[in-house]
């Protein structure tokens, strides 16, 4: 027998995340949180209360939200039946549905709109590449109840803060209408009639939608059917009066703002539950033009999932292509900070080690107590990769003096830099916490 197989150890396998769903690394943390806090305050600012609905929901809720023959619901779901009890369910590709479905089921409007926000995880069966993923994460905005284009106004300006608030700029709007349906029909009627006299130029995608959804034809990315789909009758041309009033008074709005933006008539969006308004902020992320963020108006949805007919307009964020443009930008991700990394000297000194760390956490900083021993070197190591301002020595000697060190970190240069001073373990987190703020006004002169 081969005496290396013999004694050869069979590694477990090692396991990867699936494929286009990613890791929030902890260097990320800091722009995420910034991203997060932004839109918290900005939802604040315009009167958005925040709701959290589940991640899985009945997979009919999608069908019928976001419409049969549309990409998501084609060929993007992560759907499964729920081997215990046979249900249908599906991983949310997106969250109007679900937030509609809650704003039903605990008859939110019974007293008027509306205006809600969500965050969180969304999951598309999509081929992965930068900007796209399989779980990804959005966070959106839904006022409901409101059917003038004021509301449709209010939610476009609420991005645009928000992007202020981020540094963001470059970031372009399109606008479109679609319409009220009876029109979206006749235009429909148009379009099939146009493809149809042109059916030898199309692809076997726009052959298939011809007559299930012809409207997404606009879309297509096929760089053969761009002059078709160019010439190709425009909606706008089939709006009556009540539409084009609605879109000519957005435009009013947007403009008494001084908020640029540019009608695009291909803008028909990828779900079907939208009318009148719709809108898209489009941005450059590394060379290419992405949607940052989609939207508009969906007033039959309310209706179609079974509540009392409600108008409403909303739209989400793409928060990794955000994050992307704030990177772009030269918001790196922080180096981890905390205020204070506690070494000591083993365990004779390790009960007053954590008690000294407990007492600086009372005090309000934020404290790591260094773990599993070693030499003052090598712990003074970690506390400089910590992102430590300070370090407290809690050495045995000084100990029995009652007293502990307090030392200055300088990133690179652990434990050299600034003075060490001696100070009485029970005025430890008071010295520290007046060194730190002297600090925050002098950060030029540490430890003085
Ligand atoms: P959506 O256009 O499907 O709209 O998605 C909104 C945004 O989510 C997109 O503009 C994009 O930034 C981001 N996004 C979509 N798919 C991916 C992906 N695979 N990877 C990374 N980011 C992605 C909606 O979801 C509607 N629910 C928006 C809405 C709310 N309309 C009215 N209210």
């Amino acid at each position: 027998m081969d005496r290396t197989t013999q004694t050869k150890k069979t590694q477990p396998e090692r396991l990867n995340g699936v494929r286009g769903m990613n890791d929030v690394l902890p260097a990320d943390e800091p722009l995420w949180r910034r991203f997060e806090d932004a839109v918290a305050g900005t939802m604040r600012a315009y009167g958005y209360s925040q709701i959290r609905t589940p991640i899985v929901e009945h997979t009919r809720l999608f069908v019928r939200g976001i419409g049969e023959v549309t990409d998501i619901v084609e060929k993007e779901m992560y759907s499964f039946t729920d081997s215990l009890n046979g249900e249908d369910l599906t991983l949310r590709p997106e969250n109007t549905a679900g937030v509609v479905r809650a704003v039903i089921e605990h008859s939110l409007l019974y007293d008027g709109p509306k205006r809600l926000w969500y965050a969180g995880p969304m999951f598309r069966h999509e081929r992965p590449q930068k900007g796209r993923y399989r779980q990804f994460h959005q966070v959106g905005a839904e006022a409901l109840g409101m059917a003038g284009p004021d509301a449709d106004a209010e939610v476009i300006l609420l991005c645009q803060r928000l992007w202020d608030e981020l540094g963001l700029e470059g970031v372009r709007l399109e606008i479109n209408s679609l319409g009220a349906s009876h029109e979206r029909r006749a235009h429909r009627e148009a379009l099939i009639g146009y493809f149809e006299a042109h059916r030898d130029a199309l692809d076997a995608e726009a052959q298939r939608r011809l007559h299930s959804n012809p409207l997404r034809i606009l879309d297509t990315k096929n760089p053969a059917m761009q002059a078709l789909a160019e010439q190709a009758p425009r909606l706008i041309d089939y709006l009556g009066p009540e539409s084009l009033a609605h879109f000519e008074r957005l435009q009013g709005l947007l403009r008494s703002q001084n908020l640029p933006f540019r009608i695009n008539p291909r803008l028909v969006r990828g779900l079907d539950y939208y009318n009148l308004t719709v809108f898209e902020w489009v941005a450059d992320v590394g060379g290419t033009a992405l949607t940052v963020c989609g939207g508009g108006r969906y007033d039959p949805l309310v209706e179609m999932l079974g509540g009392k007919p409600a108008p409403a307009c909303g739209f989400a964020i793409g928060v990794e292509r955000v994050l992307e443009l704030m990177r772009a930008r030269g918001d790196a991700a922080a180096q981890p900070q905390c205020d204070v990394y506690v070494v000591h000297q083993g365990d004779e000194t390790l009960d007053s080690a954590l008690q000294a760390a407990e007492r600086l956490r009372d005090a309000g900083l934020d404290v790591i107590l260094h773990c599993g021993g070693g030499s003052f070197k090598s712990q003074f190591k970690r506390a400089d990769t910590s992102g430590a301002q300070l370090a407290v020595i809690v050495g045995a000697d000084e100990l029995a003096r009652g007293e502990a060190s307090v030392k200055w970190l300088r990133s690179g240069q652990a434990g050299v830099a600034g003075p060490q001073q001696s100070v009485a373990i029970d005025r430890l987190a008071e010295v520290v916490v007046e060194a730190i703020v002297a600090n925050q006004d002098n950060p030029e002169d540490p430890g003085q």
